[in-house]
């Protein structure tokens, strides 16, 4: 497994792959982007998994800084998975025209996604999924992968990438994966581990809640605004600072209307200082 840590040298390290699958990460590698790259392993010749903290995508008062960035350990997992390239490039081969000193894009050219960007995680994090846009676009155009795999767990992320790929004519298929989960259901992400003991007993509540949304929906409670107003005060009377719980068309990821089949509950709400994300996406008859 070779790493690669500028722009040049990751286009000589690719530049006879015919076959290539991609899965984008920020590292602090944990179970769910393992399975990414297994995934990955099995659609390509030539699996590339980059790591890179993109700024671009946390506002001013995020957890940009205190991210976990863990390489080595990452690097050590990639290998015993059999990825063949680590492209894990430094801030200004991505960003040659960012401006570090004062955290603002500068001159940077930024991709601004269609208006559903802004709802859901897009409306307490503005601007997020431009950067989120930005840097696949770019990291899209520097691997040139034939196969992308995003996991579903960042649902309206996965749907933004695929309004990239139709939008922009990119002739890349993106795979999406099932969120790998803790035994109790959590949903695995780096950001658990800023979770205190008190708060990782409470956070698999979140994926619970959602099952129990999911029972009533297909017992026909098709009341969807009732359901999630009840649903944001049960948790909020359990100590959540709830962002949204919304339930969506799967398909276009507008808010549901009684006829639609394909849906998808969506959640974000904070214990504490961590901001647990989840989603489950189902279907009624
Ligand atoms: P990151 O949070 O590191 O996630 C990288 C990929 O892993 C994403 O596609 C995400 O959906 C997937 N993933 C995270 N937790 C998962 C889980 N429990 N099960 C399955 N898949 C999981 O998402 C990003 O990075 C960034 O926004 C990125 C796309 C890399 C752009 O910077």
């Amino acid at each position: 497994m070779e790493i690669i840590r500028t722009v040049a040298a990751l286009r000589e390290r690719l530049k006879d792959q015919t076959n290539i699958s991609f899965v984008p990460t920020m590292g602090n590698l944990h179970a769910g982007h393992i399975h990414l790259a297994e995934i990955a392993k099995q659609h390509g010749k030539c699996v590339v998994v980059s790591i890179f903290v993109n700024p671009l995508q946390f506002g001013p008062n995020e957890d940009f800084a205190s991210y976990p960035r863990t390489l080595q350990e990452d690097c050590a997992k990639l290998e015993a998975t059999g990825v063949d390239v680590v492209f894990a490039p430094f801030e200004t081969e991505m960003y040659p025209d960012y401006d570090a000193e004062n955290r603002s894009t500068g001159q940077t050219m930024i991709v601004t996604p269609p208006p559903i960007a802004n709802e859901l995680c897009g409306a307490s994090r503005p601007g997020h999924f431009d950067g989120v846009a930005t840097v696949v676009l770019k990291l899209f155009n520097l691997v040139k992968p034939q196969v992308a795999i995003f996991g579903k767990k960042d649902f309206q992320q996965l749907f933004i990438i695929r309004e990239l790929v139709r939008q922009m004519n990119l002739d890349i298929t993106i795979m999406g994966s099932d969120t790998v989960r803790e035994e109790n259901g959590l949903a695995m992400s780096s950001r658990n581990g800023y979770l205190s003991a008190s708060e990782r007993m409470e956070a698999p509540r979140l994926h619970k809640t959602l099952k129990q949304v999911v029972e009533s929906a297909k017992k026909g409670q098709l009341d969807y605004p009732t359901i999630e107003a009840q649903t944001t005060q049960y948790l909020t009377q359990l100590g959540w600072i709830v962002d949204y719980v919304s339930i969506r068309s799967a398909l276009t990821l507008m808010l549901a209307q009684p006829a639609d089949k394909a849906l998808v509950v969506l959640a974000a709400a904070r214990l504490g200082r961590t901001r647990l994300i989840d989603n489950i996406e189902f279907s009624i008859e």
